[in-house]
């Protein structure tokens, strides 16, 4: 492993905790199922631990099949990164659907206590740094999911706890639960990039004056911030197949857009990818984003976004007048 590779990465404190998040995570949703290349799986992790990141996103749910990312990653610790186990941060969640039944998918009690079990026994580990709850269910009574939370904490299967996609009212009772059991949120989890800004309204203020740290999921928009569909759709691009992201949500418009993104990228000497991965970081209660990558080229041209983070006024205005250009 790469001696200096906490030199290459910058850090920040998650909140009001005393735990440091790499400021670019890597994230296994795509790229690491048993339908993928385990080699490289196995070149994605250790590239991305040997230029400082220390912390990998993974929830019961991902593959495919549902499960597989877990095993995989714990397979490559195992086989590349053992004895680091202190040097990282693991992350996984549960509350999407994951095994038949009236209990394989929510945020109940009977779902937290299971889910964890079985992520614990796929990835070989003895505890999760962070587990989330992936999502409200609109349904189990808020203190319940806080109580489950903050007893697999209690029981030493997770370090820290956080939640992710809770509405704001959902949330904001989250913050006042979890504190109340002593198991503070340490982190939230939401969709953010230049194309999905929802959480600006209230949801990124409301997390920081709770003293919750923040983390972007999908920051590149799924590869639409990048020049993956600048000239058409590539073979094997993950609009072909036909998962979350489908080659309808390509509209014109966006790649028009995504475009004059661009252009203004390679005036900052960066690439898309890097300009929209540093714009999310722009605002400092935005903690890490987290990344995801089907190639080695593809992961460094993202962390080297770490390079240049900052924007002069007169390039964030440019890239407001280019966003606003959308419906
Ligand atoms: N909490 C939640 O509910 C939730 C939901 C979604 C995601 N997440 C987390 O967030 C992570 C990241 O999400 P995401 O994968 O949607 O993130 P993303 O970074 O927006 O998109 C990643 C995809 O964009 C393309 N790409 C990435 N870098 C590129 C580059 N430099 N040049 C060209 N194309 C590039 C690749 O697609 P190709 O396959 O086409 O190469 C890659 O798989 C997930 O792995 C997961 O850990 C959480």
């Amino acid at each position: 492993m790469n001696a200096s590779r906490y030199e290459q990465m910058e850090y920040a404190l998650c909140g009001r905790s005393g735990l440091k998040l790499p400021r670019i995570s890597l994230g296994l949703w795509h790229n690491f199922g048993d339908v993928d290349d385990f080699e490289t799986a196995t070149a994605l992790i250790c590239t991305a631990f040997d230029k400082g990141v220390t912390h990998f996103d993974l929830a019961n749910n991902y593959g495919p099949p549902p499960g597989s990312a877990e095993k995989n990653f714990g397979r490559i610790l195992k086989q590349q990164l053992s004895g680091y186990r202190d040097e990282l941060i693991i992350s996984s969640k549960a509350g999407h659907l994951m095994w038949d039944g009236p209990y394989g998918d929510g945020s109940s009690r009977k779902n937290i206590m299971a889910s964890i079990n079985q992520s614990l026994q796929r990835t070989g580990l003895d505890y999760f740094d962070i587990f989330y709850s992936h999502r409200y269910d609109g349904v189990t009574p808020l203190e319940e999911t806080a109580q489950a939370l903050s007893d697999i904490v209690k029981q030493g299967k997770a370090l820290y706890v956080g939640i992710s996609k809770y509405p704001p009212l959902e949330a904001k009772r989250m913050y006042d639960l979890l504190r109340s059991t002593g198991t503070p949120c340490l982190i939230s989890q939401y969709r953010y990039n230049m194309f999905e800004r929802t959480i600006e309204k209230e949801t990124l203020s409301l997390a920081a004056s709770e003293g919750s740290g923040f983390i972007a999921f999908s920051p590149l928009a799924q590869g639409l911030l990048t020049n993956r569909y600048l000239n058409g759709i590539p073979e094997h691009s993950r609009a072909t197949r036909n998962g979350f992201l489908k080659i309808e949500h390509i509209t014109l418009q966006k790649v028009d857009i995504a475009r004059k993104l661009n252009l203004l990228a390679v005036k900052r000497g960066q690439t898309l990818a890097q300009m929209a991965l540093a714009w999310t970081l722009r605002d400092k209660r935005m903690t890490s984003v987290i990344v995801g990558a089907s190639s080695v080229k593809q992961l460094n041209d993202n962390l080297e976004s770490i390079n240049n983070l900052s924007f002069t006024a007169e390039e964030l205005e440019c890239i407001e007048q280019i966003l606003q250009e959308m419906e």
